[in-house]
């Protein structure tokens, strides 16, 4: 895809970041579930000033996809203290990645995934990790055809409901040579 372009996201840029995560947040997951929870998940996860935080922290990085002008995805990289599990100081977490609906299957979350992988290889973590929900069979696939295998769940709540994510992980051979 010629016109794709994988950029750091900015502070100032939140409210993009905002529109779209709660835009494929709903796409991936409305149907699944109820709309208490997905409300409630919304409004916790994706208001302004957690998204600030979360944008200003040193140890994360929101990256979007753009088409040209147009935003079609985004994904976010924890690193250190800011990895919702603390496996390995060292490890980068995949927390999220996300493409528009009308836009999957293109080839876009396969840009984003490879700008992760190459942001950890140069950080020289020794994997990547990630956790999703045991339901979304589509995330799964695209995982494990990237290489990542499952090594242990976790729970998640969505709204009042407790979910189980798969925690899968992806080594990264050349630190495992070091
Ligand atoms: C998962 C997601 C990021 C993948 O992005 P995408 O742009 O649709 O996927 P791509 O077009 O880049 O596909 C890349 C490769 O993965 C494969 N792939 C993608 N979806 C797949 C699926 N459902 N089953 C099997 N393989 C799949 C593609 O076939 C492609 O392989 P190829 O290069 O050999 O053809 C995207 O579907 C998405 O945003 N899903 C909803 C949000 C979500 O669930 N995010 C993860 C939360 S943990």
């Amino acid at each position: 895809m010629n016109n794709l372009l994988i950029v750091p996201a900015i502070t100032a840029e939140v409210e993009l970041l905002q529109q779209l995560g709660k835009q494929t947040f709903m796409e991936s997951f409305a149907a699944q579930n109820t709309p208490e929870n997905m409300k409630q998940y919304l409004q916790e996860s994706f208001n302004i000033p957690k998204l600030t935080a979360e944008m200003t922290n040193p140890d994360s990085e929101f990256y979007f996809a753009m088409l040209k002008t147009q935003p079609v995805g985004y994904m976010k990289l924890n690193f250190r203290s800011a990895q919702t599990e603390q496996f390995n100081s060292r490890a980068v977490e995949l927390e999220r990645i996300y493409v528009l609906q009308s836009h999957q299957g293109q080839q876009i979350g396969q840009h984003l995934f490879n700008q992760a992988l190459t942001i950890a290889s140069e950080y020289k973590a020794p994997f990547l990790w990630l956790g999703v929900w045991e339901h979304n069979t589509k995330a799964i696939a695209f995982y494990r055809k990237n290489g990542f295998f499952d090594f242990d769940k976790h729970s998640f709540m969505l709204g009042n409901e407790q979910q189980t994510d798969i925690l899968m992980r992806l080594n990264l051979p050349l630190q495992r040579l070091q």
